[in-house]
Parts: structure tokens; sequence; C-alpha cells
């Protein structure tokens, strides 16, 4: 990780090497946490935050699941997304606002315990590799399932679910793959460790629904959206797991991968092993418009503005 200037704790900005929190906060022994990740990306009209918006509604609703009141409203944190990345005089990051549950008490009962934010911005390149955009990943279905509806709530963006990714992005390393595939606990595909994942067969776009445990993916929704635009039919189903072994195309979403195609599931390749007409279609569709060269005709763009100074 590349560190940068500043991060924002709790309305302020402090120094990267000062964002500290105690041992005992409760996050740190429960898990206690729900995060966003989002792009900042380099246009032909500056730096723009790619559906800053969508991402703090996630994280708020992520909040709300758990019961955690955010001390800031989504106009304070979008707020502080700007000034953070205009402090840090990024061109294209990653940004990562986390809500955890902080130092005060330390049975399992959080609710002596204050809620604290921090966001944090960094350069972070192609989650799978650079390559992986047009060559596609060797992934592997994991052993392990994705948590259960009646357990975790997947459709928030919590830091403990992430122990359940943890398993499945280890086990897949360790067998030589990329990423894992998940199915969820009644047997259909679910998504990747960190990714949501669609399927092209004869044409049509196929994508596991929000009760397969998928966290709703805000770039899951752009290729629906860039799909739908396209005149590409869209079905949101349950997805049996040979499915992905006959399609003509699969691919990753999220904001990490962005788009990346797969090459192989299983060591099966999928379709012609390369990336897929429509993958490609779609990914020129989502790179156009992040990087400025086509028209932001949904205004998932939010310019950042020129920073003003900083007094720390
Ligand atoms: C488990 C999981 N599924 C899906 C996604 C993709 O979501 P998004 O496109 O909003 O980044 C992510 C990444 O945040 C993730 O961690």
């Amino acid at each position: 990780m590349t560190p940068t200037k500043y991060i924002w704790m709790n309305g302020k900005l402090v120094k990267w090497e000062d964002a500290k929190i105690h041992v005992l906060s409760h996050v740190v022994h429960y898990g206690s946490s729900v995060f966003e990740g989002m792009r900042v990306y380099k246009t032909s009209d500056g730096p723009a935050c790619f559906r800053m918006n969508d991402h703090t509604e996630r994280l708020f609703n992520s909040a709300k699941i758990y019961r955690m009141d955010i001390p800031f409203t989504k106009e304070e944190v979008n707020k502080a997304i700007l000034d953070l990345v205009g402090a840090n005089n990024m061109e294209a990051c990653y940004v990562r606002p986390v809500v955890y549950r902080g130092y005060g008490t330390l049975g399992v009962d959080p609710s002596q315990c204050p809620i604290d934010i921090a966001i944090a911005v960094w350069p972070w390149g192609q989650y799978l590799g650079e390559e992986a955009l047009e060559n596609g990943v060797s992934v592997c279905f994991s052993s392990w399932n994705r948590i259960a509806p009646n357990t975790m709530p997947a459709m928030a963006k919590a830091g403990a679910n992430y122990m359940n990714s943890q398993l499945i992005k280890l086990e897949a390393i360790s067998h030589g793959y990329a990423e894992g595939i998940a199915l969820d606990v009644s047997g259909h595909v679910s998504e990747g460790s960190g990714e949501n994942i669609f399927l092209v067969r004869k044409g049509a776009l196929i994508t596991p629904t929000f009760a397969a445990s998928i966290l709703p993916g805000i770039t899951r929704s752009s290729v629906i959206r860039l799909a739908q635009d396209m005149d590409i039919k869209v079905i949101e189903q349950n997805v049996p797991r040979e499915a992905l072994y006959l399609a003509d195309e699969v691919f990753f979403t999220g904001s990490a991968a962005e788009i990346t195609p797969i090459s192989q599931i299983d060591n099966i390749q999928v379709g012609n092993g390369k990336r897929g007409p429509i993958t490609k279609k779609l990914q020129d569709a989502f790179f156009g418009i992040i990087e400025g060269r086509t028209e932001d005709k949904y205004n998932w763009l939010t310019p950042i503005p020129e920073y003003k100074g900083v007094t720390v």
C-alpha cells in the first residue's frame, strides 16, 4: 500500500501515520465495521469519483442493518471524500470509508461503544492485474459456501463478512487460482470473494439474484444498466454451478476488479478461453465513461473540486 498524506477521521484530517485506534476497540475483537470501496478515476476533465452517492448510500444501508448510527450525514461523508481526495492531491485512487464500533466496553453488546468513521485514499491498480482485463483469470469454485441469509446479512458490506471472503480467497490462491467463486447455502452460484459474477449464454446476460447471498454490487448495477441500453437481455436468476462451465463468456464485476473476464473455471475453459465480445463491449462502455471518453449520461461521475488548502 502506498501511503498518502492524510486520512479523514471523525471529521478531521489527520496525518496518515497518526490515524490509529485503540487495540481494545470493539471492532478489533468482533469485526463490528461496515465499509465501502470506490474509485476516483483520472478523466479528461480531471479526477472524478465513480458513483459516490450510491456507495455512500450503501454505507448508510449497511450501518442501518447493524443499528449503527453514523454521526455524520451522507452529504457530510460525500464532502469528506471530495476534500480528502483533494487534500491528498490524488488524480486517481481507491477510496475506503469505514464505520466501526470504537473504544468503550468490550462485551458483545456494542451499545456503549462510540460509532467512529474514517476515510482513507491511496493509489490502487487493477485488483486482479492489468493483464487480466484482456486475458481473463483462471478461477475455481470454493469449498466454502457464502454466508447463509439467516446468519449474516450479505447485503451489508460488513467487515466480518470478509472472514468468509478470506477463506474463499486463501483457498483459491493456495490452489494456484486468482480467485474463488462461492456457492450459496442452497448450492447456487453466489459471487467471488470480492466480486459479483455474470455469465453470457446465447447473447443474454445472466447473474445471480440478491437472494443468492450476494453483495448488491454497484459495478453490477452499472453493467446491468449498460447492457439494457445496448438491448442485451439481462436475467437475474438462480445460477447452477455447471451453467458457468457451459457459458459463452463469464466475468467478474467490482469496484476493485472493474470488469474482469474469466478464462477458466476449475481448469475448464470458458467459451474460447478469451475475453468474449459482450464482455469487451461492456468494458468499452464502462471504461469509456470512467476515462471521460464518452458522455457520462447516467451522471455516474462526481468531479473532485479544486482543493483550497488544509491545516493540520
Ligand atoms: C463480496 C463482494 N461482492 C461484490 C462486490 C462488488 O461490489 P461493487 O461493484 O459495489 O464494488 C464486492 C466489492 O465491493 C465484494 O466485496
